[in-house]
């Protein structure tokens, strides 16, 4: 009876068995996403990072800025920053993403990365009103099925918490010109703190970056009691904390994005997460899976 079940359900979400998706237990998924149907909407939320989650991490061949790098812009950096931002990025991005480091081990380093080139920015003295043309001219790309991702969690009020080690204001942004910040949607990131000038001062509260969204969640977390089911979308191993802090849940559902060194890191990604998804540029299974809750 049970294996008839299981074939079941396993016709519901046919887009499972694509050759891009990965399951360490793909009964478990299926049961799972069962269970929160039976519960419904109300009792659903969505946590997802933001870059290269929600955001591409390539188009036409070339790797889409992420929040950070969107500030690469001459309207707001010189080129002497430009070039000390990239030298950052190719000493400590490889860092962030090999798959011998433990998360322990990469916890400084990437502290060292986000203050340095937080202090970068403010030395730049960035301006508040150039942000929005900044966005504007930047290369930022939502996955393809953003809109119907977005537009179904506003229609069911289902809330839509996005926990970010980017720069809040500029995802903000991002997801302003998309015409996607709806009111279900929450943001926790690094937001800049600007003096009565608009001129960046400073970065407000506590650092958050890929590997201490642990302290993050416990930090934010209350304000999203109440819904036992969460769907959780990430990209890093880290961002599997995103839910940490959050009590009375049910079922936890975590899809991860595997987009770069797949070879490297596919075993502990199906380790960690219950789906992967192999360079998928999309957000289709996840609405696909999204659809079949709600
Ligand atoms: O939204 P998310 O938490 O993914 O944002 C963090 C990402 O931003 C990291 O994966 C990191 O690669 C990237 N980053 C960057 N430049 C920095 C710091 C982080 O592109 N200076
Ligand atoms: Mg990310």
């Amino acid at each position: 009876v049970l294996a008839i079940w299981h074939q079941f359900i396993k016709n519901e979400i046919p887009e499972l068995s694509k050759c891009s998706v990965l399951m360490r237990d793909r009964a478990r998924v299926e049961e799972t996403i069962y269970s929160m149907k039976r519960t419904g909407p109300s009792g659903l939320q969505v946590i997802s990072d933001f870059d290269m989650t929600l955001t591409r991490f390539s188009y036409k061949g070339q790797r889409v800025p992420t929040t950070h790098n969107i500030l690469d812009n001459r309207l707001l950096i010189d080129e002497d920053c430009e070039k000390k931002i990239k030298r950052l990025l190719n000493t400590y991005y490889p860092i962030e993403i090999d798959a011998q480091l433990s998360p322990e081990q990469k916890q400084p380093l990437m502290v060292e990365w986000w203050s340095k080139v937080h202090e970068l920015l403010i030395e730049q003295k960035i301006r508040k009103n150039m942000l929005e043309r900044v966005v504007r001219e930047s290369g930022s790309r939502l996955r393809e099925g953003y809109r119907e991702f977005f537009d179904l969690l506003s229609e069911l009020q289902v809330p839509l918490l996005i926990f970010s080690a980017g720069i809040g204001d500029v995802l903000e942004e991002v997801i302003r010109q998309n015409n996607v910040f709806h009111p279900n949607v929450n943001v926790i990131s690094n937001y800049m703190d600007f003096d009565a000038a608009g001129v960046l001062q400073a970065f407000k509260g506590q650092l958050i970056h890929t590997f201490n969204k642990r302290e993050g969640a416990l930090l934010h977390g209350a304000r999203l009691r109440g819904r036992p089911n969460v769907l959780l979308l990430g990209d890093s191993l880290g961002d599997l904390n995103m839910a940490d802090g959050l009590s009375n849940t049910e079922h936890i559902l975590t899809i991860g994005f595997l987009n770069d060194q797949v070879e490297e890191r596919k075993e502990s990604y199906v380790k960690s997460f219950d789906i992967v998804l192999v360079k998928d540029e999309t957000l289709e299974i996840p609405n696909v899976i999204l659809k079949n809750i709600l």
